[in-house]
């Protein structure tokens, strides 16, 4: 249940692009399940808005072949033909003004009756942006009245550097106060992503450790094992700093490295994790020193790619967080595409005992926390214990739990927002101060390797370029993606 579970008002939304992959694959199954647990206000409208021609009834068998793909045979019929009922469609090229005068008119048709309040989602690429403002600006200030609110979902990434995240803001904030903008980093809205704060803040055993004292280092990993599939053009303009490491790899590391906030509410959450982003510190002199960029072999030949293209789909890098807790304890993190597996998770390798006593095993007795965040979620904790038998020789075993949750890729995340964002709860949803300060530290690194040009080729399915690996090695450690097998043991 959302924080706020006052009832809701009557609520339309108004989903921009609503044909595309965003709004087919993530945001209309999140919508329906909503709809079907009545967590959606009575009074719901739902108003699609894209390119293509489509009358009502095809704009709804588009989205009712979707939600067959996700519910299958659970889907009732009539649960399904009263939410479709809800559902209307609106043909127009967002560059046109001219198209959105009827728009405005449909959006406001039943303001007379009663004033509605207005969700609008933004599921359309970023250059779009400024066109839709400026158009809706038009109809949406007119249409303010007491009582109900207007909020804006912007999806990431939030402007593609620090000047661009500014020049974005800045428009958005014409129409738009802060506490109405939702940017949306749907990792933040994972069971596993929040369940990071409950690990730490509910369990009195393990944040006395969760310091620079007990802790070695930390490591994050985002990998993928899909190539750039169909959104060649987006990525190849964006790149994985941009696409994940910008916001869901430093959101999770926010997560991991915040100090306790004073409450659970929005604006302690937000301070607390931007209190983390703020601190960011490179791991070096030399942005090359501790910045590993490359690409996966064959990129240059996938759809849409420019032939020579420079675009970074691994990235690794070493930082710091320079507080007391932190003080010279490294995180090493990398995302990528077309690596070993699909995986994403943090592990924490705890400080050797300094007194050593036991057999020839000593040089392996670390204690590693693996924080699984998707798929096969779960938490895995290596202990060494002294092997069965004669002699002190110590082996290593794992402790595991896993969540047990559905988890249909992602749609799950998307519900507990879209939810919040009707509640009026920002607390998953960055302010603008963490994204300016995540694209304060990402946005050197950026120019660095614009002029420099140091991409490295890596084989698909490897684990990235070497160049990753000695980024450890040369500290004395490795990669631990693996060491524990957290949930996998289960399948
Ligand atoms: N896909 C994901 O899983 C995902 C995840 C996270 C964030 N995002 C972000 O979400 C946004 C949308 O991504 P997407 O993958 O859904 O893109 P997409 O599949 O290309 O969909 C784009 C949508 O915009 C509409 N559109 C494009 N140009 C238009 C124009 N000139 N006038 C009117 N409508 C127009 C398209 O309508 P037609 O189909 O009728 O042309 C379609 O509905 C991007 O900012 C992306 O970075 C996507």
């Amino acid at each position: 249940m959302p924080l706020n579970a006052t009832p809701l008002t009557p609520i339309t939304l108004i989903i921009f692009g609503a044909t595309g992959n965003l709004a087919t694959t993530r945001l209309f199954p999140a919508i329906f399940h909503l709809y079907k647990d009545q967590y959606t206000p009575k009074d719901f409208r739902i108003l699609g808005i894209a390119r293509r021609e489509l009358t009502n009834d095809a704009f709804r068998m588009l989205v009712r072949d979707v939600i067959k793909q996700y519910f299958g045979s659970s889907l009732k019929e009539q649960e399904w033909s009263s939410f479709a009922s809800l559902i209307e469609y609106q043909q127009l090229d967002f560059s046109k003004r001219r198209d959105y005068d009827n728009l405005c008119t449909l959006i406001g048709r039943d303001d007379v009756k009663k004033p509605r309040s207005k969700l609008y989602y933004l599921a359309v690429a970023p250059e779009y942006y400024a066109a839709i403002f400026d158009h809706i600006e038009h109809c949406e200030l007119p249409m303010r009245k007491k009582g109900v609110w207007t909020r804006v979902v912007i999806e990431k990434p939030f402007g593609t550097d620090f000047e661009s995240a500014m020049q974005l803001n800045n428009r958005l904030q014409k129409i738009f106060h802060e506490d109405e903008i939702y940017r949306i980093d749907h990792y933040l809205g994972k069971e596993t992503v929040q369940n990071i704060l409950a690990f730490r803040f509910a369990n009195g055993m393990f944040e006395p450790l969760w310091n620079h004292e007990f802790i070695d280092h930390v490591q994050m990993t985002v990998a993928e094992d899909d190539g750039v599939g169909a959104r060649g053009a987006f990525y190849d303009k964006t790149g994985a700093l941009r696409d994940v490491g910008q916001n869901h790899l430093l959101q999770l590391l926010a997560h991991i490295a915040m100090e306790k906030p004073k409450t659970l509410q929005p604006d302690d959450l937000r301070t607390a994790r931007l209190d983390v982003l703020r601190k960011l510190k490179g791991g070096g002199p030399h942005v090359d020193d501790w910045v590993v960029s490359g690409q996966y072999d064959g990129y240059t030949r996938e759809e849409n790619i420019h032939p020579s293209s420079k675009t970074e789909t691994f990235v690794s890098l070493k930082l710091f967080v320079d507080t007391p807790r932190w003080n010279d304890i490294p995180f090493y993190v990398r995302t990528g595409k077309k690596l070993a597996r699909d995986v994403t998770e943090v592990s924490i390798q705890f400080r050797k005992p300094v007194q050593k006593f036991f057999g020839h095993a000593d040089n392996d007795e670390t204690n590693i926390l693996t924080l699984r965040i998707q798929p096969d979620e779960g938490i895995a904790l290596r202990l060494n214990v002294k092997r069965a038998g004669h002699g002190r020789d110590l082996q290593q075993v794992e402790m595991n739990y896993c969540y047990k949750h559905p988890s249909a890729d992602g749609h799950e995340a998307y519900d507990t927002l879209l939810l919040d964002a009707m509640h009026g709860d920002q607390s998953l949803f960055p302010h603008l101060d963490e994204v300016m300060a995540s694209w304060k530290f990402v946005t050197p690194m950026l120019g660095s390797r614009k002029t420099k040009r140091t991409v490295v080729l890596y084989p698909q399915g490897s684990w990235g370029p070497k160049e990753a690996d000695e980024l450890l090695v040369r500290d004395g450690r490795a990669w631990l993606t693996g060491a524990l097998q957290v949930c996998d043991i289960h399948h």
